[in-house]
């Protein structure tokens, strides 16, 4: 025999389920506001996501309140009663299993026929006059190069807007996933094969990103950043990248100048006319970009200066190695780097 309920057990049901309510709403907010959301796409490719993405959600939603709707009256409808006779037993109904195969084909079909237009739509070869990006996602970093304009980045992407860009993306080292959630994605970078991805950015402003494939210790510190420019900005900072760095006149600089030179990290790094390393990130404009390692941290003297000192103390399983610099030497190369305009 089964007990009724007391009123606390009730109580207690009620607040539960009013505690799902709210963090389900909060879950809704964030993700319609938070400066990662993918549901406010700002290029082509975003927005073909998203309306497959609402047209699931929409399809699934109604599916939901039919079957949720149905239960619910079932359970109130054929409810245990003092005295009620045992309901009528039945097995089997073959119009009503007909009819539910043919309705979850139709909804399959709703479903997928937009769904693979548009996996063939976004698979389709850019035109010839689209701007190339070589993307290399590093262990754990992002390297961008534009072909043809001698430009080489890290971390942060500058694009103008309105303009087609097709992004070649290669895996020196393990899988990891290129993914700009405000632009679309994501598509995973593979060891030994180049996928790509294009897209027209359709609104200027920064827009974040992350490595969305797990890809050893510091996989959650892979970030990037992508800069779409309105109109003539993104030509500026093509100018900008392409001129020689910037000679340092601080004396603090030029010694950071002088340590750097004949440190190991000439051979991890290129600084144009100083060093040619290829193995981290180019860092002739170093000081044009806000951030660094892996877009972690900002690019402040005292954080430079704490990760040129201990790298992997900053970011867990960091590549670049510790190369014992004292706190003195970790300051002027940081002031080096940091004039690097
Ligand atoms: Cu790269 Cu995860």
């Amino acid at each position: 025999m089964i007990r009724p309920r007391s009123s606390s057990a009730r109580l207690r049901t009620v607040l539960l389920l009013l505690g799902v309510l709210v963090l389900a709403t909060s879950c809704g907010w964030s993700l319609w506001d938070s400066p990662m959301t993918t549901v406010r796409p700002k290029s082509d490719f975003g927005k073909w996501i998203d309306e497959i993405f609402m047209l699931i959600s929409w399809t699934t939603l109604v599916i939901f309140i039919l079957v949720e709707g149905a239960l619910v009256y079932a359970c109130w409808r054929f409810r245990d009663r003092p005295g009620a006779p045992i309901p009528q037993q039945v097995h089997g109904h073959t119009p009503l299993e007909i009819s539910w195969t043919i309705g979850f084909a139709v909804v399959l079909i709703i479903i997928g026929i937009p769904t693979i237009k548009i996996i063939f739509r976004t698979q389709e070869a850019p035109a010839a006059t689209a701007l190339k990006v070589d993307v290399s996602g590093h262990q754990w970093w992002w390297e961008f190069r534009y072909p043809g304009l001698e430009v080489a980045t890290a971390n942060e992407m500058h694009l103008p807007v309105g303009q087609t860009v097709v992004f070649h993306l290669h895996g020196p080292d393990v899988i990891h996933s290129f993914w700009i959630p405000g632009l679309g994605g994501k598509r995973d970078v593979v060891p030994h094969r180049v996928n790509q991805i294009t897209l027209t950015p359709e609104a200027p402003g920064e827009y974040l990103g992350q490595c969305a494939e797990y890809c050893g210790t510091s996989h959650a510190n892979m970030r990037l950043r992508v800069i779409v420019h309105p109109a003539g900005g993104f030509e500026q900072w093509v100018k900008a990248q392409q001129a020689p760095p910037t000679e340092p006149t601080a004396p603090l600089a030029q010694q950071g100048k002088e340590l750097f030179s004949k440190a190991a990290c000439v051979g991890c790094h290129t600084i144009s006319g100083i060093s040619a390393g290829r193995i981290g990130p180019d860092l002739t404009h170093f000081a044009s970009r806000k951030t660094f390692a892996g877009s972690l941290m900002m690019s402040t003297p005292d954080n430079l200066a704490k990760w040129i000192e201990n790298p992997a103390h900053m970011k867990p399983g960091a590549l670049m190695p510790n190369l014992g610099m004292t706190a003195d030497q970790s300051k002027a190369i940081a002031a080096y780097l940091l004039s690097l305009k």
